[in-house]
């Protein structure tokens, strides 16, 4: 009698509308997607259920073609929109309308401190995704920094899990106001590429849930995630995908998870496991499924063929499978039949303007003696800019996140585009790293071929420097193997390519000598007492070279921050220190426990290169006294705390004012203290302002194991207010009663 689904939904809610009139059940929006699922679910057949729980090509699922239920297109994620893939292939497409905006990779993002940054990331890639079509956007990505050689940490935002959790909410709810859901990765405990697939994480349950999972669980409960990828690695010996720990327990149960989980791509093993341990879609195991094997490669997934033989069988029952598919049903009334949706936009003007602003506000200012830093315009005739890092793309590579963009400024291209006219800009190469710029048939358009030798091109340099007013290196790391890069772990914390010789000898002719390092991780900088000027340019997408030109002329003043230590050496840093990176035999044991990252600096004394949260400004900041409004408070109270900021520079700047809470006695071993609140704010020169931060007993708790829950111990505290987690400005003491 109808034609499909989308009519019987219609006429069911007019009917629901006429006859309840008092209440009408459709405007509750909870009950009317319950309803919607459960009516979808009951016309749907076995077979067309299992089809929605596993992949049809690289990057989309099947719906249900005879309700009108649309097909599910994911897309990586998490910095902008992955150009279309073959149908079976990881090559591109060739398409030639799919070339997006970059944003920053997410360590530069969650280097802004700043939550409206977040929501503007997230609304903007949302718009991008909706544009073309897909419906799920592979990321965002929130595991913790817990080693500088972890080839993913660009990906995600750091190694604190407050600034994580604060930072993922904003993004998420920007990315589904578009009715295109975030599939929050990789739940959990990926801290590593090494072995990604087969190793064992050995970790306490204080360290996963104070450290590791506080990211996923603000994601999932105050972002609102519609959907979670789980990893690749193992915890308690079971694959992350189908951990029912993990999945059925802490995300489904403890969490109340409603939304769909998706493996990893090849992340599934086991048809059993993915059946009852709390997998919902089966993505990216290995298949040719259009020139190899069976006629359709796809029906031999684990969620596919072997699944529906198993029920056919009467050896599983369908509970499972219905809970499954209510769950991609829900996303799919969210998401591709969701009736408010909006089109989304692409490739706009728009977008890259914002891509910028994040770029300028993420860049750090890590050092800056004798106001080398912002280069002088009336005095500077001739800055000589080193490294190939400035011509190099870096969108382009680095596994899954590679992108497809519509430009992209290189830094040389833009500092040239800001200065040129009226100062003289050489470029010459210094060093010669990775020539390759080829991600799944994306190619750069510039050549970075060169045949000379290491000593001739840095010879080149250091002639060059010497008469130049102002020289800048752009170096780092980059996105092939090894690097900054999916799949690979770095080798060591030091800069590749003899970079270190370079930007010594360069120090040694020209004492205005700026290192950019261009990197989502850490590296170790020997020369460091030799160059007065060091900035973290991070990856910056579309616009990186207009943002960091912006920031080295002084046109923005610089206000990132930090999110990850920058350990002199690597045995500064916990997991190295504990000799557990990236473990045996299969395993790796995360002794450390909760002292990640400044924590452990902290607990240690060691004094890191530069510090979680370190970051300097063209102008400065005076803070008062902290005060508070009691010094006493019990369980279901709150503390407001106040600090006067003020600009004491001559300079407009953005401060990211940072609260860490530090136990003063208490039963278990504690961190000396941890980051809890943080505001960003934009002072005048001169002008003054008073930070609130509001807290409760929750930036007090810690995570009891033996009760299995979050316990605020009475006793003293002492709230820290800082510029960095090495640079405490004032604190007070307060009481839990
Ligand atoms: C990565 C994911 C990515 C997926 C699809 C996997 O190898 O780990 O982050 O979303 O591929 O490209």
């Amino acid at each position: 009698m109808f034609k499909n689904f989308f009519s019987i939904v219609a006429l069911s809610f007019v009917m629901i509308k006429n006859t309840q009139a008092q209440v009408p059940v459709y405007l509750d929006k909870t009950k009317q997607l319950k309803d919607r699922v459960e009516d979808a679910l009951s016309r749907m057949t076995v077979e067309e259920k299992i089809a929605m729980c596993h992949a049809q090509s690289k990057f989309s699922s099947a719906g249900v073609p005879r309700l009108g239920i649309p097909d599910n297109w994911m897309t990586d994620g998490p910095h902008g929109i992955r150009p279309e893939v073959l149908w079976d292939q990881w090559s591109q497409a060739g398409w030639t309308n799919d070339s997006c905006i970059a944003f920053p990779a997410l360590t530069c993002l969650a280097a802004t401190w700043n939550k409206d940054m977040a929501a503007l990331y997230g609304k903007s890639l949302g718009e991008e995704a909706r544009y073309r079509n897909k419906n799920v956007l592979l990321g965002p990505g929130v595991n913790i920094y817990r080693s500088p050689l972890n080839g993913r940490n660009f990906e995600y935002m750091g190694e604190d899990p407050y600034l994580t959790a604060t930072m993922v909410v904003p993004y998420i709810k920007g990315v589904q106001s578009n009715g295109v859901a975030t599939c929050v990765k990789h739940f959990a405990l990926n801290n590593q590429e090494t072995d990604r697939h087969s190793i064992n994480v050995v970790v306490d349950d204080r360290a996963l849930y104070e450290i590791y999972l506080p990211a996923f669980k603000a994601a999932v409960q105050e972002g609102g995630t519609w959907a979670i990828m789980g990893s690749y690695n193992k915890y308690k010996g079971f694959q992350n995908c189908h951990n029912p720990y993990l999945l059925n327990d802490i995300l489904k149960k403890e969490w109340g998870f409603e939304g769909v989980v998706i493996a990893d791509w090849g992340g599934v093993h086991d048809t059993k496991q993915a059946i009852f341990n709390g997998l919902d879609m089966e993505f990216g195991t290995w298949t040719d499924g259009l020139t190899w094997g069976a006629s359709n490669a796809y029906d031999n997934y684990y969620l596919a063929v072997p699944y529906l033989n198993m029920i056919r069988k009467g050896e599983v029952g369908t509970k499972e499978l219905d809970d499954k598919v209510r769950r991609i049903l829900r996303l799919e009334f969210l998401t591709n039949m969701a009736p408010d949706r909006p089109f989304g936009s692409f490739g706009t003007q728009e977008h890259a303007m914002a891509a910028k602003k994040i770029a300028e506000e993420g860049i750090v200012l890590l050092k800056n003696q004798q106001n080398v830093l912002p280069i002088d315009l009336i005095k500077t005739k001739k800055i000589l800019v080193v490294g190939e890092n400035a011509i190099k793309s870096m969108i382009i590579g680095g596994g899954s996140s590679s992108l497809k963009s519509k430009y992209e400024i290189s830094p040389l291209e833009g500092l040239q585009k800001r200065v040129g006219e009226t100062v003289e800009v050489k470029y010459v190469r210094g060093y010669v790293g990775d020539t390759s710029s080829n991600y799944n048939g994306v190619v750069s358009a510039n050549s970075l071929a060169e045949k000379r030798s290491a000593d001739v091109l840095r010879a080149e340099a250091v002639a060059a420097a010497k008469d130049a007013d102002v020289v800048v290196f752009f170096g780092g790391l980059n996105k092939s193997g090894h690097q900054d890069s999916e799949g690979e772990d770095r080798l060591g914390l030091e800069l590749p390519y003899g970079q270190d010789q370079l930007v010594s000898e360069l120090a040694g002719v020209n004492k205005k000598l700026v290192f950019v390092n261009i990197s989502g991780n850490a590296v170790a900088m020997p020369w460091i007492n030799e160059v007065p000027a060091i900035v973290q340019g991070w990856f910056g997408g579309t616009e990186v070279g207009n943002a960091i030109a912006a920031v080295l002329v002084g046109d923005v003043n610089p206000s990132g921050k930090l999110t990850f230590t920058f350990p002199v050496k690597l045995e500064d840093n916990p997991a190295h220190s504990v000799g557990e990176f990236p473990g045996k035999n299969g395993e790796v044991n995360y002794k450390e426990s909760i002292f990640v990252g400044y924590r452990w600096s902290d607990k240690q004394k060691i004094r890191p290169l530069f510090s979680f949260g370190h970051g300097l400004s063209y102008t400065t900041f005076q803070y008062g006294k902290v005060t508070a409004d009691k010094k006493e408070f019990t369980a279901t109270d709150k503390v407001t705390l106040f600090v006067a900021v003020k600009n004491t520079g001559s300079r407009d700047g953005e401060e990211v004012v940072q609260l860490y809470i530090s136990d003063l006695k208490s039963s278990l071993p504690r961190p000396v203290k941890e980051l809890k609140g943080f505001e960003k704010i934009f002072l005048k020169a001169g002008e003054e302002k008073v930070v609130t931060f509001t807290i409760d007993k929750s930036a007090l708790s810690y995570f009891d194991p033996a009760k299995h829950e979050w316990v605020a111990e009475p006793g003293d505290f002492e709230a820290l207010i800082a510029a960095s987690s090495t640079d405490v400005r004032t604190k007070i003491k307060f009481r839990l009663k």
